[in-house]
């Protein structure tokens, strides 16, 4: 659509600036990419609108007014009457673009490369950190909001022609992982994954529940677990050792779970190989008097003339602290890679913590710390009840994706298409993404949410299975097309044949896709595109209900929808790839 739409924004621009002529000489008049452009609500009023209130005061006229000498301006332009029809409706100029050349225009891009991707984010470049686990357990429910907003912004951007770089920062050292360490020096008795039959992050969090359990018997427990720390810290070749192993098997297990989720890094930060950087810089920071030396011999920064509080920098005994070592990693991911923006996805729980590290940062007189952004998302909850796991309180993600692939064979098995979708187990699988991803996508991220899996997982609905399934029906006319099942083999496809108003409806959805992706990028916001998905769904489902494609007596008309078919189903692939939701061709 976007061609049109500039083509009639420069138009209307025109007719705009003969009526400012004519009415207030000399007055400059709004220059095209000035103008405001709607959606008419009714496709019968016209595909694009062009409200006239802003024009009043100065024209000293009604907007309704100003658009009927629009509509007699518009027509006087030769150009016009070849690209469509503009009219006054009350206060807007409308205009029912011209469908033939504008179906044509949409098919054509459809089949050239990267369709729907934009230049909006060309020549920047984004970083985006996501997922960042800790090492001493597996991933959880609160993981995949994380994992699936940031990979499926680093999509979107990429889109635009962004060059993203996806980098998980993993916090491997600690308390946290000295406690599962511990747990396995006390109960572990040399075992490993393999023995236990256990996916090797989900041996690593076993210790570490079972370091909670050890506190009932042994109180100094936690006191040792420092002492671990402290030995950590000293290089100690056994503790060492230990905590390499460990931490091995805590990351491999993650890195299978991204693996069967879809998502990937393009480097992974260990923070026990960064935690220290920031240390020097706010060394200089205080040295030049922008962070303080407390009574306590720690160094603080006071930013409460921003509405922040005084925060501890440096400990009193020197060592670093969580804000430290994400001074350092910013500082130094700039360095190496230059960006004109960093997001961080991380809980909203944290908010506060990336408002001063951003101050800060501010403070130490790096410009791109504006260009700093933290995308919140809030708390993932499901109905109580479902799915308490060993730890009690938190969902683990693998044995949520295992129980919604389980629901989804069952759905299959209940609706005995087991032979139309081949691979039941993978197949299954990949509706649980579906189900999973859009549900956690749909909501604005800042929200905490109710993760409902069964709702979640039902075909018909605002669900990804339903836009799987509709993606499907779209494969499945193309299948039996290609068999040369259908009235399309003795005709041939074209554009005029798609204008009717329930041809173009569908095809207009489609050309709304670019603008989606573009929108999704400009707001850093995954949702567009997952609600564009569901629209897009939606009008696929009543179109096909009401019109025959390979049926079609008509087989010039077969053959154009044929066409219009594999438009939507192209659409339906790229866009659910923007928002990992695995593509199906049959279910
Ligand atoms: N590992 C941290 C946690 O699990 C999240 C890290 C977020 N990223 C950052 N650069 N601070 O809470």
């Amino acid at each position: 659509m976007t061609e049109a739409r500039s083509a009639w924004m420069a138009i209307v621009a025109q007719a705009l600036a003969a009526e400012f002529e004519a009415r207030v000489p000399g007055q400059p008049a709004p220059k095209a990419d000035e103008l405001v452009v709607e959606t008419p609500p009714d496709p019968a009023m016209g595909d694009l609108g062009f409200p006239m209130f802003a024009m009043a005061k100065v024209l000293r006229a009604g907007p309704a007014q100003i658009a009927k000498a629009l509509e007699a301006r518009v027509a006087a332009i030769p150009e016009a009457s070849a690209l469509g029809q503009a009219k006054a409706v009350g206060p807007y100029l409308n205009v029912s673009l011209a469908r033939a050349p504008e179906i044509a225009r949409v098919l054509a891009a459809v089949r050239s490369p990267g369709w729907g991707q934009g230049t909006s984010l060309a020549g920047k470049r984004v970083m985006v950190e996501f997922s960042s686990p800790n090492t001493n357990k597996p991933l959880h429910l609160g993981h995949l909001r994380n994992n699936v907003l940031g990979e499926s912004v680093s999509r979107i951007l990429a889109a635009e022609g962004a060059e993203v770089r996806k980098v998980n920062h993993i916090n491997d050292r600690g308390i946290h992982i000295c406690k599962s360490m511990l747990a396995y020096m006390k109960k572990g008795e040399g075992r490993t994954p393999e023995d236990e039959g256990l996916k090797s992050d989900h041996f690593v969090g076993k210790y570490y529940v079972l370091f909670g359990e050890l506190k009932a018997e042994a109180k100094d427990i936690e006191a040792e677990a420092q002492e671990l720390l402290v030995q950590w810290e000293a290089g100690e070749t056994a503790v060492r050792e230990l905590w390499k192993r460990m931490n091995e098997w805590a990351v491999s297990g993650i890195k299978k779970t991204y693996a069967r989720t879809g998502k990937g890094f393009d480097l992974y930060d260990y923070e026990s190989d960064t935690y220290e950087l920031g240390r020097r810089f706010v060394h200089e920071g205080l040295a030049k008097g922008i962070f303080f030396k407390a009574e306590d011999g720690s160094v603080q920064v006071d930013l409460e003339d921003v509405g922040l509080d005084k925060k501890v920098l440096l400990r009193k005994d020197g060592t670093s602290i969580y804000i430290t070592q994400d001074i350092g990693t910013a500082i130094e991911r700039h360095e190496s890679w230059p960006h004109d923006k960093l997001i961080y996805v991380v809980a909203s729980e944290q908010q506060y913590h990336f408002k001063v590290l951003f101050e800060i940062l501010k403070r130490l007189g790096f410009e791109w710390a504006r260009d700093l952004h933290h995308l919140s998302y809030g708390l993932v909850n499901l109905p109580s009840g479902r799915m308490k796991t060993r730890e009690g309180t938190v969902v683990d993600a693998d044995d949520l994706i295992d129980e919604l692939s389980r629901l989804a064979v069952a759905e299959i098995e209940a609706k005995g298409r087991e032979d139309s979708v081949g691979d039941l187990a993978g197949v299954g699988e990949k509706i649980a993404l579906g189900a999973l991803h859009y549900y956690l996508l749909q909501t604005a991220p800042a929200k905490d949410m109710l993760y409902d899996p069964e709702a979640s997982l039902s075909f018909n609905g605002d669900t990804g299975p339903y836009i799987q399934y509709m993606g499907a029906r779209a494969s499945s006319i193309i299948r039996k097309a290609n068999k040369g099942e259908g009235t399309h083999v003795n005709g041939t496809p074209r554009p005029a044949k798609l204008e009717s108003d329930a041809d173009w409806a569908l095809v207009r959805r489609v050309a709304a896709f670019p603008g989606a992706i573009e929108a999704a990028a400009a707001k850093v916001d995954s949702s567009i595109v997952a609600n564009y998905l569901h629209d897009l769904a939606q009008d696929f489902s009543t179109w096909y209900r009401d019109n025959p494609v390979l049926a079609n007596p008509d087989a010039d008309l077969a053959a154009s929808r044929l066409e219009l078919v594999i438009a939507v189903r192209a659409t339906f692939a790229a866009a659910a790839r923007l928002t990992c939701i695995p593509f199906l061709d049959a279910m």
